[in-house]
């Protein structure tokens, strides 16, 4: 995914103390499963965003906008803009911490994806808010798509990230995924230079990652 990230946001939550976290303030550590502060999981829906719909069209919005600075994607060599995609939204149940915080527009977590030809599903974005992180949205929204995927009988569904973003590549990797090709200089090609990711690490290259269907 292109990165247009501002660094001086808090975009995470530290999984040790909930703290929020700026790019540049994240770090990797080892660390058991149980020592991870889980919350309790997300409750609430997993489904498509209406057509139409100006709620959904704002959340939508201001999710890609917090994380990407765009509701549009330079991936897999073309521009995608979410609202050509279809869009997956968690919404919390009311009553859930969180669920009422105006910033988050009444969603949890947003994904788009796109149908490419017979060939295979693209996840275009995949965004959860950082006071959601660590609850599980992101696994349901991944279930939904590979639903998705087996519903049009595609055979694969495909997403690219970058050489940064090890939350992402460990998500992704834990649900099945498999690196399928590296592109080497493609985010420095896209922005002159490299911009700086997860924990100040150069981020050069659009990492592809494909999960078969069967
Ligand atoms: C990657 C992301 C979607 C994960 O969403 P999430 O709702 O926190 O994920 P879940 O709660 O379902 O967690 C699933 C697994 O990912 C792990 N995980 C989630 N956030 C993590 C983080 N910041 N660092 C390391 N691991 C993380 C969880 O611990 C869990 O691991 P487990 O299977 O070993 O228990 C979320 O961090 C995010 O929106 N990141 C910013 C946007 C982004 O980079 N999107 C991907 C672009 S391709």
């Amino acid at each position: 995914m292109s990165d247009e990230r501002i660094s001086d946001r808090h975009l995470y939550r530290s999984g040790l103390t909930q703290k929020p976290l700026t790019l540049g303030d994240a770090s990797i550590v080892t660390a058991g499963h149980d020592e991870i502060s889980r919350q309790a999981g997300f409750r609430g829906t997993i489904r498509f965003a209406g057509t139409g719909n100006e709620d959904g069209r704002k959340a939508i919005e201001a999710i890609n906008n917090f994380f990407w600075n765009s509701v549009e994607q330079e991936i897999f060599g073309r521009m995608y803009n979410v609202f050509e995609c279809r869009n997956i939204l968690a919404v919390p149940l009311p009553d859930e911490e969180g669920a009422l915080d105006e910033n988050y527009h009444g969603i949890a977590g947003q994904v788009s994806i796109y149908e490419e030809d017979e060939d295979f599903l693209h996840i275009v974005v995949f965004n959860v808010w950082p006071g959601w992180h660590y609850r599980g949205v992101g696994r349901k929204l991944l279930d939904k798509v590979i639903i998705e995927c087996r519903k049009l009988q595609l055979p694969s569904i495909k997403l690219g990230t970058t050489n940064d973003n090890f939350p992402a590549l460990y998500f992704y990797q834990r649900a099945g995924f498999v690196i399928e090709e590296v592109i080497t200089e493609e985010v420095v090609r896209q922005h002159g230079g490299p911009p700086e990711g997860f924990a100040g690490i150069p981020v050069r290259d659009e990492i592809r990652l494909r999960l078969d269907i069967r």
